[in-house]
């Protein structure tokens, strides 16, 4: 099974960007993390980390046919992207979003997904475990 893990806008800065709230790991670190992971051993991996919007939707329409499922933490693309949201329906990829920090007791406006409704399912405030969530949901869901 064919999975891609798409880091939005900020998370190349995991790891010195408000490590009390994201954690100290770099995005590298975690990645790797994931990559040997027991539940990850039979599972292909692609991740992909942007800062822009564009080439995230880019990245999404190449690999319409060969991804299987797409986990996304969108970042701040979370609360305003509909051409992201766009992106998920029009490319059909099954996908689930996932957020490091806790963000329905945060600010107010990081409390709004526009593309929760358009996902398998969220997961937040779990730091990187979060990554691991969605796998588990998408082996159980098979
Ligand atoms: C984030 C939460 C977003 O609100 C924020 O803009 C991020 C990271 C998270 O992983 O908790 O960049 O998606």
């Amino acid at each position: 099974m064919n999975i891609i893990i798409i880091n939005g806008p900020n998370l190349n800065l995991l790891g010195e960007r408000e490590p009390e709230v994201y954690g100290s790991e770099s995005l590298s670190e975690v990645n790797t993390w994931i990559e040997n992971h027991e539940i990850c051993a039979d599972l292909s991996l692609e991740f992909f980390q942007s800062n822009s919007e564009g080439s995230i939707i880019d990245f999404m329409h190449e690999k319409r046919h060969s991804a299987d499922y797409m986990i996304i933490n969108p970042g701040a693309l979370t609360h305003y992207s509909y051409a992201l949201r766009d992106a998920i329906v029009a490319t059909q990829l099954k996908t689930i979003e996932v957020h490091l920090s806790d963000i329905h007791n945060r600010e107010n406006f990081r409390k709004i997904s526009v593309i929760k409704s358009v996902c398998l399912a969220q997961y937040y405030g779990k730091g990187k475990h979060g990554y691991i969530e969605a796998i588990k949901h998408i082996l159980e869901s098979k």
